[in-house]
């Protein structure tokens, strides 16, 4: 894997192509600047995988692609047209759903609920009314279509293990039929057999051609069998981009320990 800076993006109109463009994007929290100029494209139908530190910035940018926090400069463009997210329903309308890294789903409220969270169905009235009995009819179905295992619908999520948790989570976006999938660290809590349902569920939904997704995970084996192609974010900016045909699970792993050591000897010289 090359260790070179990926190019500049060309500067012109965006592509439809592309399912979502990111062009110069900033975001710092008072004195810390985080993003320092993200430039990412994501073409339509593919997996795009995106690897970095702790701390490198992953999850402050999928918050600005979904609408839960906002950049300080730089663009976002989806479908060739640029949108500016003050809400993460706003980012919906769009077509975004996202599984985040820490708050997958609302604790209080049972697992059929959080599983059309923002896409709840009503009953038709003088007022509308959510219509439980269909949402769990539904939830039941098609938790057990997708196979994944939870003690009840009616159990609150925070009564269930972090694994499940995210398993509803990932569930939930899917269920939503986005045209941008955001998955931050979706595996994280799992074990084997939720891990290898999930991935299975994304190959699935990526194999329909109709979603574009981005995938972070540290597990860079995950990330060989889900992703077309690997972004590695460090310092604020996308420093290498590259098809996982042109690369290797050792070749990505031996960038990023090399990039650790140069970190390390930059640290120790600046302190000499
Ligand atoms: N709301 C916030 N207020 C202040 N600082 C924040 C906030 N959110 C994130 N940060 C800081 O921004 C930096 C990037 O955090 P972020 O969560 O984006 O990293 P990450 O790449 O997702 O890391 P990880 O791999 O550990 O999940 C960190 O130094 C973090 O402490
Ligand atoms: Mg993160």
């Amino acid at each position: 894997m090359s260790t070179q800076p990926a190019e500049p993006m060309p500067p012109g109109p965006s592509s439809v192509e592309h399912a979502l463009e990111v062009r110069g994007l900033t975001k710092r929290f008072g004195a810390l600047v985080v993003l320092r100029g993200i430039d990412l494209v994501l073409r339509q139908g593919e997996v795009l995988g995106l690897v970095g530190d702790n701390g490198a910035g992953k999850s402050t940018l999928v918050k600005i692609l979904c609408g839960f926090q906002q950049q300080d400069g730089g663009e976002v463009i989806v479908g060739g047209e640029p949108v500016r997210f003050h809400s993460v329903q706003a980012a919906r309308a769009h077509g975004i759903e996202t599984v985040y890294q820490d708050l997958a789903l609302i604790p209080q409220l049972p697992v059929y609920l959080n599983l059309f969270l923002g896409h709840e169905l009503t009953k038709l009235g003088p007022l509308r009314f959510l219509d439980k009995q269909a949402m769990r009819k539904l939830a039941r179905q098609y938790l057990d279509e997708i196979k994944v295992r939870v003690p009840s619908l009616e159990a609150e999520a925070e009564q269930l293990s972090g694994g499940q948790r995210q398993a509803v989570a990932v569930a939930r976006a899917v269920r939503a039929a986005p045209k941008i999938l955001l998955l931050d660290e979706p595996l994280a809590a799992m074990g084997a057999r939720e891990s290898r349902l999930i991935i299975d569920l994304v190959k699935d939904l990526a194999s329909s051609g109709r979603v574009s997704i981005i995938v972070i995970d540290h597990n860079y084996a995950h990330l060989f069998e889900l992703c077309d192609r690997i972004n590695v974010m460090q310092g604020g900016r996308i420093t290498t981009d590259q098809p996982v045909h042109e690369t290797s699970l050792e070749g990505l792993t031996e960038l990023m320990v090399s990039n650790f050591r140069r970190e390390l000897d930059d640290l120790s010289n600046a302190g000499a």
